[in-house]
């Protein structure tokens, strides 16, 4: 269930060292298969990128920033809930004020990343294929997709 002390709202410049830390501490306590490739500085700068050209909004629990969804067209480039507040639906509110404003939507996700495939799958994403690991980190993900009824 959907907390109801949850907000979304567009993310600020300001807010980019939250989103690091979130990024940072979600990709290595809940992603911990995934090899460390970026520092901190290469992370901010890549958010930094990201927030200049694409939809990036974030989700308060109690008015503090929990997690963050980076859009861009119909690609969903990122979507990270701190590890301190997994589970108390700020993914599935950021996920769901995505879906409201997009006909359809698709990401990738890591093979190994069980808790966000099932995440996804009850959110309504299909499979669409899988690969041995055409990304970065060089290790096998799937592409779901999400199209409105
Ligand atoms: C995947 C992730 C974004 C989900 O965010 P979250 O805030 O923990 O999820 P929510 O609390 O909004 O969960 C929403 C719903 O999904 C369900 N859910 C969440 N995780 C689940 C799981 N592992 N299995 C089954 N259901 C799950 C919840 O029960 C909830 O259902 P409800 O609304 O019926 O109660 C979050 O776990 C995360 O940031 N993981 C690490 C980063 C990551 O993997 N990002 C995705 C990269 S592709």
């Amino acid at each position: 269930m959907v907390d109801q002390h949850i907000q979304i709202r567009a993310a600020t410049e300001k807010d980019l060292p939250r989103l690091v830390e979130i990024f940072r501490a979600s990709r290595q306590k809940l992603l911990p298969f995934l090899p460390i490739l970026y520092s901190r500085e290469q992370d901010f700068a890549h958010l930094k990128d990201l927030l200049s050209r694409g939809d990036v909004k974030i989700g308060l629990l109690d008015h503090q920033l929990f997690g963050f969804l980076v859009r861009i067209d119909h690609w969903i480039a990122h979507l990270y809930v701190h590890p301190d507040a997994i589970g108390k639906g700020v993914g599935k509110a950021l996920l769901d004020d995505a879906k409201s404003r997009a006909r359809r939507l698709e990401l990738w996700c890591f093979e190994a990343n069980l808790r966000a495939r099932q995440f996804y799958e009850q959110q309504g994403f299909a499979l669409v294929r899988t690969t041995p690991g055409e990304n970065d980190e060089g290790l096998p993900d799937r592409l779901y997709r999400w199209v409105r009824d």
